[in-house]
């Protein structure tokens, strides 16, 4: 097994960075080996796809197989199709208007989760300008949480979709997203599951969870600045992709991936494969296989924990700060931690902090509705204040995280 000292050799930005970098939910840095895939591949095979000689089948062999790892990435070898994209803001602005432009069954009613990023609410929201009743699904005041039998009051007959994150990238809760598609297909709706403050924590899983949709954003996972919307073959085939009217319904995911993905990008996401290895203790230099990648991901919870722990038994004894958030480390809870403090305003914590060189930071975070209730109910000090968040990764150190805790020793 890695160290965590022989990870950090992995990723170069660590070692040069100036500040500790705990900003990790924003985006995670990558191994270099994936930068150098994607420098190798502007330099050495920078042609278009699709054409007959050598070169170009060899890009069209990238891209190829970049989908395949992305599938099994996501557990969805043989049930569908991930689409690649620059950001999951793109992909969901897409799939809401493919909806949009669907036959609707009798179906016109959406639910949206108030925790969820605005890139997987916003989309659906418009979608009230074209003729669909949009229901917020509210988040619990105590507890923070969402509760299932709110969402069971709000599903019908009428239910095209229900939109929620796999994880809230403010609370760092998991949210039962198995029970929630279980919930939404009782009622014959399909789910769109925002899962990028997941991905970079645990295996994701789209067949166990039976996701109609699932995205991430692959920068957040050690890669480059892209996004995978992972879609089953029965809700592809209920709708018509956005790309060229004369590329058929059933290229899919093409007919999703309007302009195609980054090339370069495809080739960088192809090489984060040898490092998922390296982490799951294997041959780095064998073929993609999904036990190892949950391997991987059992290795980052095991080396998350810790630093999870440490933060929330500080951040527990300060009697001024309050955690949005689940308080205490348990499997349904990522190493993404928020919290306020009763008089001291976030900008000014996360502010004091980098001066320190720790790269930390406040705001909404984009989870724009939830910080908009939690202001209104007198639970921040305004919305745009919002929290101040350390987000942790796998190859962040304990020290790392008792330098950040002395540093707010001063300051809470
Ligand atoms: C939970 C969550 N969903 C969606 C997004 C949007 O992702 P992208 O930047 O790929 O559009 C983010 C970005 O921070 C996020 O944290």
């Amino acid at each position: 097994m890695l160290t965590t000292d022989e990870i950090r050799s992995f990723f170069p930005a660590i070692q040069t960075s100036p500040d500790v970098i705990l900003d990790n939910a924003g985006g995670s840095q990558v191994p270099k080996g994936v930068a150098d895939a994607i420098r190798d591949y502007m330099l050495e095979n920078y042609v278009q796809v699709g054409a007959d000689y050598e070169t170009s089948q060899r890009s069209t062999g990238t891209v190829a197989k970049a989908h395949e790892f992305i599938d099994l990435f996501m557990n969805g070898v043989g049930c569908g199709h991930a689409i690649l994209a620059s950001s999951t803001t793109v992909q969901c602005a897409v799939l809401a208007d493919c909806y949009a432009r669907a036959a609707r069954g009798g179906r016109n009613e959406i639910i949206v989760a108030e925790t969820a990023h605005e890139a997987n609410a916003g989309p659906w929201y418009r979608l009230a300008d074209r003729g669909f009743v949009v229901h917020t699904w509210a988040f619990d005041l105590e507890s923070l949480e969402l509760h299932l039998a709110d969402l069971e009051n709000l599903l019908s007959d009428r239910t095209l979709l229900v939109a929620f994150p796999h994880v809230s990238n403010v609370l760092g809760n998991v949210d039962d997203a198995q029970a929630i598609t279980k919930a939404a297909h009782g009622a014959g709706a399909r789910v769109v599951i925002d899962g990028v403050a997941y991905a970079p924590h645990r295996a994701i899983d789209v067949a166990t969870l039976e996701a109609d949709w699932y995205g991430y954003s692959t920068y957040k996972v050690f890669g480059p600045h892209m996004a995978a919307m992972f879609g089953t073959n029965e809700a592809f085939e209920e709708l018509d992709g956005p790309n060229h009217f004369f590329i058929p319904r059933e290229e899919v995911p093409y007919k999703f991936e309007p302009g195609g993905p980054s090339h370069e990008g495809c080739a960088g996401l192809l090489a984060l494969w040898p490092y998922l290895a390296a982490l799951a203790g294997g041959a780095v230099d064998g073929e993609p296989d999904r036990k190892s990648v949950e391997k991987a991901f059992d290795r980052i919870s095991v080396l998350e924990d810790p630093l999870l722990h440490r933060m929330l038994e500080y951040l527990g004894t300060k009697p001024d700060v309050r955690i949005i958030g689940p308080a205490s480390p348990s499997p349904s809870r990522v190493a993404t931690v928020s919290f306020v403090h009763r008089s001291k305003r976030s900008a000014e914590i996360a502010k004091a902090a980098n001066t320190a060189h720790f790269g930390i930071r406040y705001g909404h975070f984009y989870a724009y509705r939830l910080c908009h209730r939690l202001a209104l109910e007198g639970v921040l000090h305004d919305v745009e204040d919002g929290v101040v968040r350390v987000s942790m990764l796998h190859y962040n150190t304990l020290d790392e995280i008792d330098g950040l805790i002395r540093c707010f020793e001063e300051l809470l």
